[in-house]
């Protein structure tokens, strides 16, 4: 079986056994939470860093110490996660979505455009690795004073002219979701070194309570089951796949982004600190972050290699110039439909479906409108939206999985031939 990057992507045997021994001391696990911070502090070259139970309460905190308000606008880019604009409204601010460029990355061009006297924030996010242009659109920040937020959910280690990404705003931050750079299945980080808002984020986190018992060893669980148990299952005519929405429906694992947070909400429950446990293995894989990006690297170029020429467009194929990707995914733009190819590559034993389709708020049953987007609004992210897919480069694809992926795809694409 060969697995997309949503199930479990991150985890070796060493996470199991440690996942294993964070259980049996649930709870009794203390001071984990500062050590990672001052770990993630020491890596990032920030001064500043607070750790949340998700990317989305981190986010929220920097948007607080930001004082975003209602009436305010946050212009963020199409082609992104529901759970970046749920944290906007629950302030009552207003998300102005901002058209994509050639890396899937927020257009400079249409940035200027959609300015206005009432936008508070822009959010520049490095969509699956790949910098945005940010020097220019720290330029636009600055003469329009405006604060730029880098959300980096999917760049940890990416880098620009040498600075890692996250180190060019007024804050970042980062997220330890199942599927991102790292994992602690969820877990986030918001990052600065901004005195003034590193004190509006710390006194955010401050008020914030711990999750409970339940949700941490839920998603404590998470991994164990999905490896031991329900990836084994996809093998039986997909039978894993229905377990996994049964476990989901019946709240026994946490789903990754809520019936609610679709409808545009982030729930008030939700928003909690990180727990020990978890900050304990995202410290752990933090130690593994070089190892996991090189072999990234190694996988993106292996698909560089064997699809060109095969008629897939490639947006990540391209000149590095000053940038330095993770590669934390590797898009590619096909010309067959996506519902169709994605099931044939599962009854081919390989799933690449990791969410990022058919509409450009993701996941697909997002209830757009309540997302504030108005379609026809970035034409360029509604079309790649249909016709893209995610390759995995993770440390669990060896380079023979990834040839039987490129086999798979040779043998399945309506050939335009227009690379
Ligand atoms: C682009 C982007 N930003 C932010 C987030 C939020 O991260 P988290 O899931 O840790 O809340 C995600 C998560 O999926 C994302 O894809």
């Amino acid at each position: 079986m060969i697995i997309s990057s949503a199930l479990s992507p991150n985890t070796e045997q060493d996470d199991l056994k440690l996942i294993k021994r964070l259980i049996w001391h649930l709870q009794k696990i203390e001071g984990a939470v500062s050590e990672l911070e001052e770990a993630f502090s020491g890596f990032i070259g920030l001064k500043y860093c607070f750790a949340f139970n998700s990317g989305r309460t981190a986010f929220l905190a920097i948007l607080q110490a930001l004082n975003v308000k209602e009436g305010d606008e946050v212009l963020v880019q199409g082609l992104t996660c529901a759970v970046l604009i749920t944290p906007i409204l629950y302030l009552k601010a207003k998300p102005i979505f901002v058209d994509i460029d050639e890396t899937l990355n927020i257009d400079p061009i249409d940035l200027k455009n959609k300015i206005t006297s009432k936008t508070k924030a822009i959010v520049v996010q490095h969509t699956f690795g790949w910098p945005a242009k940010i020097v220019e659109i720290k330029e636009i920040a600055k003469e329009r004073n405006i604060f730029l937020i880098e959300d980096c959910a999917h760049s940890l280690g990416s880098q620009y002219n040498g600075s890692y990404c996250g180190t060019f705003g007024d804050a970042s931050f980062f997220s330890f979701g199942r599927d991102k750079v790292i994992s602690s299945v969820f877990g986030g980080m918001a990052s600065t070194n901004d005195k003034s808002i590193a004190l509006g984020i710390k006194q955010f986190q401050q008020e914030l309570k711990q999750p409970s018992f339940c949700w941490t060893l839920k998603h404590l669980l998470n991994p164990i089951l999905i490896n031991s148990f329900i990836l084994p299952l996809y093998s039986f005519w997909g039978l894993g796949k229905w377990v996994l929405v049964f476990l989901q429906k019946t709240h026994i694992l946490p789903r990754p982004v809520s019936e609610k947070e679709k409808q545009g909400k982030m729930p008030k429950h939700f928003i909690k600190k990180m727990p020990n446990e978890l900050a304990v293995l995202a410290k752990h894989q933090l130690v593994k972050l070089e190892r996991f990006n090189k072999h990234r690297k190694g996988i993106a170029e292996f698909y560089v290699q064997e699809l060109g020429g095969s008629g897939f467009i490639m947006p990540f194929n391209r000149p590095f110039e000053k940038n330095n990707p993770n590669f934390m995914k590797f898009p590619i733009l096909v010309n067959t439909n996506l519902k169709v190819i994605l099931e044939k590559a599962r009854r081919a034993n390989i799933l690449l479906g990791d969410g990022w389709r058919e509409t450009p708020i993701v996941p697909f049953d997002t209830n757009i409108k309540k997302m504030s987007y108005q379609w026809g609004s970035c034409p360029k992210a509604e079309k790649i939206a249909d016709c893209l897919i995610n390759l995995p480069t993770h440390i669990n694809i060896s380079q023979e999985g990834a040839l039987r992926i490129v086999n798979f795809l040779k043998n399945n694409n309506g050939n335009t031939g227009n690379n």
